[in-house]
């Protein structure tokens, strides 16, 4: 059995370990064994590696891992999305499937890709597959002080929004975004009125709202906005995207009845595969033209174990190197 070096999660309690693991196998026409050349920690990723993502097999050991950039035997580069829960990409070989995975230029920024694909895809593919996004429109980014939320503020602007009003936590990042494009800043505080209030000034007429929290701080949102709503009768579409503050949200029917309000989801299984794929070449070009403000932190894959359970620094996402 060949083998090859690899994080490997062995408990799901505990962070992956950098030890040997057998070499995936390629099977059929559109697979191809590559060379990992980066592979981000995106929040997703650690899901995985801890047994609670929904797609999740429970089998140990595994190779944490969703996406990558990897050198073919021809030399060519590509952006892939790994296929497998169990042996993903975080490791010296994947198998890249053609069906899953976009060709890049020779020169391009492989840390870049890496790190900030998995975040800018989820309002990229969203804002141009999910809902039509008029030229002009008002976008809400809910949960904007993440590393998915700060390229949907930048995205939103660079597909036509006309106002967007970033929503978070963070002073200190909320405070960042103003320099990155959005109109309007509102904070996310423990004071869920006075958060209330501010969101129904700031947002009341948004045309579409993109949401990387759920849980309650959106429940409390569609609310506050829905109330203050001039012209109910006018389209919102909201658009649940992440579950950083929770997998379920409590919302009154009236939401539904009241106002001419459209929930709906966005994600890989939102879409068809082909066509979640079909959008991300336009991305990776957005990306490598620094659409995006995101800093690669590349660390050796040898370290996975030691930087697994650090928090990111905002603006940066962890790129292993294998
Ligand atoms: N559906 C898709 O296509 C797709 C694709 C990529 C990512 N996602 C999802 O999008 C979400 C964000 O990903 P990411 O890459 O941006 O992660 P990230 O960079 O780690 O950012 C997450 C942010 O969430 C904020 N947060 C956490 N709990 C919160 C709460 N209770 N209230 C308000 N803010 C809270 C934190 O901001 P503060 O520092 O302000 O607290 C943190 O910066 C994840 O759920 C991820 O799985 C979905």
């Amino acid at each position: 059995m060949t083998t090859m070096n690899a994080a490997v999660v062995t408990a799901f309690d505990q962070p992956p370990q950098y030890s040997e693991f057998p070499v995936p196998e390629a099977r059929g026409a559109d697979e191809q064994l590559a060379e990992v050349l980066a592979a981000g920690l995106h929040p997703r990723v650690r899901t995985g590696a801890s047994g609670a993502h929904y797609t999740s097999s429970g089998t140990l050991p595994m190779v944490p891992g969703i996406d990558g950039v990897a050198r073919r035997d021809d030399g060519s580069l590509v952006y892939f999305v790994a296929d497998d829960d169990v042996v993903g990409t975080m490791a010296d070989r994947a198998v890249v499937d053609a069906r899953r995975s976009i060709p890049l230029p020779s020169d391009a920024d492989v840390p870049l890709i890496a790190a900030a694909m998995n975040p800018a895809m989820s309002s990229w593919v969203a804002l141009r597959k999910r809902v039509t996004l008029t030229p002009g429109s008002s976008v809400l980014v809910l949960g904007a002080t993440g590393n998915a939320g700060t390229a949907a503020v930048q995205l939103a602007k660079r597909l036509g929004a006309g106002r967007v009003i970033a929503a978070g936590r963070s002073r200190a990042r909320l405070d960042a975004l103003a320099d990155l494009g959005a109109d309007e800043l509102v904070q996310l505080t423990d004071d869920t009125d006075a958060t209330a209030r501010s969101l129904a000034d700031a947002a009341s007429e948004i045309d579409v709202a993109v949401d990387y929290l759920w849980g309650e701080p959106t429940s409390r949102a569609i609310m506050a906005i829905l109330t203050a709503r001039e012209d109910k009768g006018r389209a919102l579409d909201w658009v649940e995207i992440g579950g950083m503050a929770g997998p379920t949200i409590e919302l009154p029917s009236v939401a539904l009845r009241s106002a001419n309000f459209r929930l709906s989801g966005s994600g890989q299984g939102a879409l068809s595969p082909r066509g979640f794929l079909a959008e991300l070449p336009s991305l990776i070009d957005e990306l490598l033209a620094g659409a995006v403000a995101l800093s690669p932190r590349v660390i050796p894959l040898s370290d996975v174990e030691r930087v697994w359970n650090e928090p990111d620094v905002p603006g940066e996402r962890i790129v292993f190197v294998p």
